[in-house]
């Protein structure tokens, strides 16, 4: 059997993990969720659930992925033909998400553009210059398959001559622009107002669906859920400590998030603008607050969307590579072929996505493509996801044998191992239960009650069908 291909150094495995974590999850969702969401008390559970699932259940995969040095499919199935669905679940959730993610990537790449051909010369039609350019019916499609074809060239070329590479260059470059952004928002006055809206906590604003969204949120910013990080940890050699490698990329992911919050809400506050903004919060409201900033605002504006641009390319290379390993290890494709085929369904879902913002296409129960995979994949799939990772972790692994991988047969230090091991075992799949339960309840409330049912049964499907895969 072929030598199975490794990282080429541990800060290139970290890289390439952190690029998958840090995304448009970050700096686009983080922010506009936040702020739908009533900020302070928001964050805080979103922090609580980051540390105590969020860095448990990486670690679960990290352990799962580099025990059988396999892919998200394999890692399951080669235990017990009955777990496949597993990782199947995550394969499926891998192409949704890609069935929205680079539509928003290309508007990313777009803004690049248009920052750069004076946008932020009439700030009164920002707002107006966004909406109709989301709903324009064709140039956001020409914009995500750009997009997609810039995924297509990395990932074609392989695990650690691509991923690796990019991540390596982009993911410094990216941090270095957040914080200098945040100075400057930080500096403005009335900044201080925005501080207070991210981080003194309101609990009267707490419901059942602020707190699945901050669990999603955690899910989706670390990429979890969905077997990324269990391929990535396949590629992981023998002898690398997966306790420090997760807490790493936990540290990280959170540290961009937050960073976007410092970078966005000082300055809307500072200029008077609302923090619930929905999904074009970054696309209009910064190049809103730069406009106002002067000659130097389409400088900062400038490199803001080439961050973004960068972060999410990281992101959904990962995103394609999990459908790819799974054609390579699973189907036996090769490597061109499988990013081929993977990348031609996900340009048709990108499709119905960016139409449906233009009212163009199916609805689910009045819900448009876009709205449906979101939800989907980030309310209830990824969190089903983190799941089932920590059932067959705690569950259908011995404790033994678990303790051998994370441990690396006993030379890692990790002191807080039984700790961990009842959090993975008990108490994360309940808390992922009863939080799912309470947002879906309430979910009926806001019209997105049918779709999460309808993700249920998808799952429920999944798992009866999946033994064939
Ligand atoms: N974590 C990525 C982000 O924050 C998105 C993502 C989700 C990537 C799930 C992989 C898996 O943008």
């Amino acid at each position: 059997m072929a030598k199975r291909e490794n990282w080429g150094s541990k800060l290139g495995f970290i890289m390439a993990a952190a690029g998958s974590a840090v995304g448009l999850g970050n700096i686009w969702k983080f922010p506009y969720t936040a702020g739908e969401n009533g900020g302070g008390a928001f964050v805080l559970i979103y922090l609580f659930f980051v540390v105590v699932i969020g860095f448990s259940v990486m670690l679960a995969e990290f352990a799962v992925g580099r025990r059988k040095q396999l892919a998200a499919v394999g890692a399951f199935k080669s235990e017990d033909r009955r777990w496949t669905f597993a990782g199947a679940l995550g394969v499926l959730s891998a192409l949704l998400i890609m069935g929205f993610y680079p539509v928003v990537g290309g508007w990313s790449l777009a803004y690049v553009g248009k920052v750069f051909t004076g946008l932020l010369s009439a700030p009164d039609a920002i707002g107006t210059t966004f909406d109709s350019f989301i709903t324009n019916p064709f140039v956001p499609l020409m914009w995500m398959v750009g997009y997609l074809v810039l995924n297509i060239m990395i990932v074609v070329k392989g695990i650690s001559t691509g991923i690796e590479k990019a991540g390596k260059v982009l993911m410094p470059l990216l941090f270095g622009i957040l914080i200098a952004i945040s100075i400057k928002g930080l500096t403005l006055p009335g900044a201080m107002a925005g501080m207070e809206f991210l981080f003194k906590p309101n609990f009267s604003v707490v419901n059942p669906s602020v707190v699945l969204a901050a669990l999603g949120q955690a899910f989706f910013s670390l990429s979890l859920g969905m077997g990324i990080m269990i391929t990535y940890g396949s590629y992981l050699p023998k002898h690398e400590n997966l306790v420090s490698n997760a807490a790493i990329v936990t540290v990280m992911d959170t540290a961009v998030a937050l960073l976007a919050g410092i970078a966005m809400f000082p300055a809307m506050f500072a200029f008077g603008i609302t923090p619930a903004q929905g999904p074009g919060l970054v696309f209009v409201v910064v190049p809103t607050i730069f406009a106002e900033m002067g000659g130097m605002g389409t400088v900062f504006a400038g490199l803001f969307f080439i961050a973004l641009s960068v972060a999410a390319l990281t992101s959904s290379v990962s995103l394609l590579e999990v459908v790819v390993a799974y054609l390579i290890d699973e189907k036996g494709f090769n490597r061109p072929k499988a990013v081929v085929t993977a990348s031609t369904v996900m340009v048709a879902l990108c499709v119905l996505a960016s139409l449906s913002l233009g009212d163009v296409g199916p609805k689910l129960f009045g819900k448009g493509a876009f709205d449906v995979f979101d939800l989907l994949t980030d309310k209830i799939f990824l969190a089903f996801g983190g799941f089932f990772v920590s059932i067959f972790a705690g569950w259908k692994l011995s404790k033994s044998d678990l303790k051998n991988e994370v441990t690396n047969g006993g030379s890692v230090k990790f002191a807080i191992f039984n700790v961990w091991y009842v959090l993975i075992k008990f108490i994360i799949p309940l808390t992922i239960l009863w939080v799912a339960y309470g947002g879906i309840k309430e979910g009926f409330e806001s019209g997105a009650g049918p779709i999460m049912i309808i993700g249920l049964v998808i799952i429920a499907i999944t798992g009866i069908f999946s033994r064939k895969l």
